[in-house]
């Protein structure tokens, strides 16, 4: 198949190519998509067909359910037979964002896009081309637009490197804002959980739920994380920073250097590539050095000592570099 991509303005998106896209998925295609998280990979979430598809073009086990996406809470209604008032109230506060809610769901939902739960994740997505797309089509199924166990997908190239030829169509906004997939809260039992920390810092849930939430790891998810070619390693200090370098060189892998500080000292070989991590308050660009420095061939991509007490989503960053 020939995959077909389209440039489309982030914040005003042309409803011609909006349409194009709603008639692939309507056409129970696969077409992926800007979010303010991540870019997904679309279905139409109604047709057990077209998210066969997501699995297949994704080598994604079929147990692993699938994020819903809608555009206004008329939609929630098909999909889940209540919306309970703690799910109400984090809509009301938290949608559109980047915050997935996991609710009890109707049984006309697909069982291929629950995973054979009894249970739905719901996510409204703030992108713009997102929620046009989903304006014209109804609720779309959609993971992040990568190869099962890949990096999250934060630009149209990373989409090409992993899904070229798999999918009908990508939609090219450009970089997404935040780099981090959505934050995750399970209401289908007693108690809440929250299942990924994401692009909704946890400091935000919890001025909102009194009760005490409960952090678990999704024992469903796609794992292993970020399977790229470069091996990843953590220095927790200078000393085991400086002590990998000189194995590593002396092992002569080609070595990639991940610092947080512009112009980190404690470089042994001057001319290992330095990728800059973002350490800023609203995204991450994690992801992209991780694919950046598979393209450049490095064999050993070597954490520097990142700063502790981390809060927001560097939290939640912080978490997901410690998986790798
Ligand atoms: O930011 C995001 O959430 C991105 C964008 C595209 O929206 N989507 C995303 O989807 O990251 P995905 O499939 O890559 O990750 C969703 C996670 C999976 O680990 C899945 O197991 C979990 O959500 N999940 C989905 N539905 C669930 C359910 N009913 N119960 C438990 N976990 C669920
Ligand atoms: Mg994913």
């Amino acid at each position: 198949m020939i995959t077909e991509y389209w440039k489309v303005d982030p914040v005003n998106p042309q409803s011609d190519i909006i349409t194009r896209a709603a008639d692939l998925i309507r056409d129970l295609q696969l077409v992926a998509f800007p979010t303010e998280t991540v870019y997904g990979l679309g279905a139409l979430a109604s047709s057990s067909e077209a998210v066969a598809k997501i699995f297949a073009a994704k080598g994604r086990p079929p147990e692993n359910p699938l994020l819903v996406h809608v555009s206004k809470i008329e939609q929630v209604k098909e999909l889940v037979p209540e919306i309970p008032e703690t799910a109400r109230l984090l809509m009301d506060k938290f949608w559109p964002g980047p915050l997935s809610i996991i609710l009890p769901c109707r049984k006309e939902v697909p069982a291929i896009v629950r995973g054979g739960k009894s249970s739905v994740g719901l996510r409204m997505p703030a992108h713009p081309v997102a929620r046009a797309l989903i304006e014209q089509t109804g609720p779309i199924a959609a993971p992040s637009a990568n190869l099962s166990g890949r990096p999250s997908p934060l630009t149209a190239e990373h989409v090409r490197s992993d899904l070229d030829g798999r999918i009908a169509a990508v939609l090219d906004a450009g970089k997404t804002g935040i780099g981090l997939e959505s934050t995750i809260i399970d209401l289908s039992q007693d108690k809440y959980r929250v299942l990924r920390l994401g692009g909704l810092p946890l400091e935000e849930l919890q001025q909102v739920l009194d009760d005490k939430i409960q952090i678990i790891n999704n024992e469903s998810d796609e794992l292993p994380h970020y399977q790229t070619s470069s091996r990843v390693i953590i220095c927790q200090n200078e000393r085991d920073f400086i002590d990998q370098q000189e194995y590593w060189l002396g092992q002569e892998k080609k070595l990639g250097i991940v610092s947080s500080k512009p112009g980190y000292s404690h470089i042994i070989n001057k001319s290992d590539p330095v990728y800059y991590l973002d350490l800023g308050q609203d995204s991450s660009n994690l992801y992209t050095i991780l694919r950046d420095a598979e393209q450049d061939g490095i064999q050993i991509l070597l954490f520097s000592p990142l700063p502790q007490n981390l809060t927001g989503i560097n939290r939640a960053l912080l978490e997901r570099i410690n998986k790798l």
